[in-house]
């Protein structure tokens, strides 16, 4: 049987922290995708009483069938029962703002075709709540999608004041940024440091209480609302520049005859000196999209953020180069122009994970395709409806053959752990390309394997 809370006060008051401390707290999170999902089993799995939100049938019938709706395996056997204790999945956000304390908005925040800023559900999920706060209740609620700064106060004061409602007397606002890894147990949502901004700071201090019990690491206040946005905004930015300026001399380097692996191995013996691995792109709901909101509210106060702006380019363009470079392969393979069959290896952004939001394989496939250049597909990560049309969905690898490229496009433990040797002796053309340098190329070329990599000098 499920155990709800048996109090009735639900909000903040002067004894929020101490509730925290004890778990005595009611939390629902708005948005149950890889962020809020991890997030909500986190808080339960912290004792609090959690209520999850989500608009989508898939998300919601699988997890009322305490399924895991989502590609990250990590939450495979994570999933609490549909029964259990202290867990609550609903459509309904106002079911669950009327029961709970704590409202944390966990919401997509993608960009336009135009790569603008997109913001309506961080409009549509803040109204539901703040419509079903009521006046005089307290309630707390917390946005933890990444957004610029600015956009908490702009997007959500303009609807309390629309319902009649006051920040600090009807309701708390606050922002906590999410910065855990998918698919990277070690730094999981119990796992990273947060960082809390709210314009009161007796209610932000009294939220460290709240994220405390959820995180082992360092929890902080740090001051208004729009610091706490910037610190994530700017986190994303900075490995965007440092994966551009790795990925731009990847393009630098062959044409020098010079392999950029080499390169940064030995540059990375010194102190200071940060190593990044270059690729066929940068992939995901963050790296390739927060940037644009940075730039965003930059060019809003007159600032050229031409940097950020020229590190999103290097990114973005990284699998049209790449596509270059496998066309230059093929051809001096002696493969048809329009005749060549190229294999990807992995389809989703990242390794070990079934998301292929914004994945380089899809433009790098595209700019293949183009010209006529027939691309398939294995990711044991994905089903065949998460790729898209035009792509040739493999099943099983052991029967894949009569391919003239194979492209490392994920590095999947599965996809490196493969039969090189069989897949090797089944190609048309043995031409293999490693997309993400994780590859042995002297062994794979020992297998017979014309190997090639990112950065690397064109051998074959
Ligand atoms: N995925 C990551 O690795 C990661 C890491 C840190 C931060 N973030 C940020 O976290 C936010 C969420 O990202 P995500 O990857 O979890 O997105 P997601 O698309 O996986 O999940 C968002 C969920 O919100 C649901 N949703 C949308 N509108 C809703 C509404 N009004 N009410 C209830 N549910 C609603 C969607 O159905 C979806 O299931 C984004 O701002 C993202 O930038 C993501």
């Amino acid at each position: 049987m499920k155990q709800e809370l048996g109090r009735k006060f639900m909000g903040w008051d002067a004894g929020f922290a101490s509730r925290a401390d004890s778990g005595d707290l009611s939390v629902g999170i708005i948005g149950l995708g890889y962020v809020g999902l991890p997030t909500a089993i986190g808080f339960r799995d912290a004792g609090f009483n959690v209520w999850g939100v989500d608009l989508s049938d898939r998300i919601i019938n699988a997890l009322h069938e305490g399924r895991n709706p989502l590609g990250d395996p990590d939450l495979d056997d994570m999933i609490p029962a549909p029964d259990s204790d202290r867990w609550t999945i609903t459509r309904s956000t106002a079911e669950a703002t009327a029961a709970c304390d704590v409202l944390i908005v966990t919401v997509p925040t993608p960009v336009s075709d135009d790569l603008k800023p997109d913001l309506t559900y961080v409009e549509s999920a803040g109204r539901a709540v703040f419509e079903a706060a009521g006046k005089g209740n307290r309630k707390v609620v917390i946005l933890e999608s990444t957004v610029y700064p600015g956009v908490t106060a702009s997007t959500w004061l303009p609807i309390l004041d629309e319902l009649g409602l006051t920040e600090g007397v009807d309701v708390e606002v606050a922002y906590c940024p999410e910065r855990f890894n998918p698919g990277d147990p070690n730094h999981g949502v119990r796992q990273v440091a947060r960082v809390i901004g709210c314009s009161d700071p007796v209610v932000g201090e009294s939220l460290v209480h709240l994220y405390r019990r959820l995180t082992v690491e360092d929890v902080r206040y740090v001051g208004k609302v729009e610091v706490a946005e910037a610190t994530k905004v700017i986190e994303n930015v900075q490995r965007d520049i440092n994966i551009a300026l790795v990925n731009e001399l990847a393009q630098i380097f062959p044409e020098l005859d010079l392999d950029v692996e080499d390169v940064l191995s030995a540059a990375a013996t010194k102190w200071n000196f940060h190593r990044y691995t270059p690729g066929i792109g940068v992939g995901g709901h963050c790296i390739p999209v927060d940037p644009y909101y940075m730039m965003q509210r930059a060019q809003e106060v007159g600032v050229p953020a031409e940097l950020i702006t020229a590190a999103r380019a290097v990114n973005r363009m990284m699998p049209r180069h790449v596509s270059g470079v496998l066309r230059e392969l093929l051809y001096r393979a002696g493969v048809p122009a329009d005749g060549g069959r190229v294999l990807f290896l992995g389809w989703s952004y990242k390794a070990g994970v079934g998301d292929a939001r914004e994945t380089p394989a899809d433009p790098l496939a595209a700019s293949l395709i183009e010209t006529g250049i027939s691309v398939s597909t294995w990711d044991p990560y994905l089903s065949a409806e998460d790729i898209p049309d035009g792509i040739d969905v493999i099943e099983d690898i052991d029967a894949a053959s009569d391919f003239d490229m194979v492209v490392l496009a994920t590095a999947h433990p599965e996809c490196m752990d493969l039969d090189w040797q069989g897949l090797c002796a089944r190609m048309r053309t043995p031409i293999l390309y490693d997309g993400r340098r994780v590859l042995d190329l002297d062994a794979m070329q020992a297998m017979g394997w014309k190997a090639n990599a990112v950065g690397s000098p064109n051998k074959y």
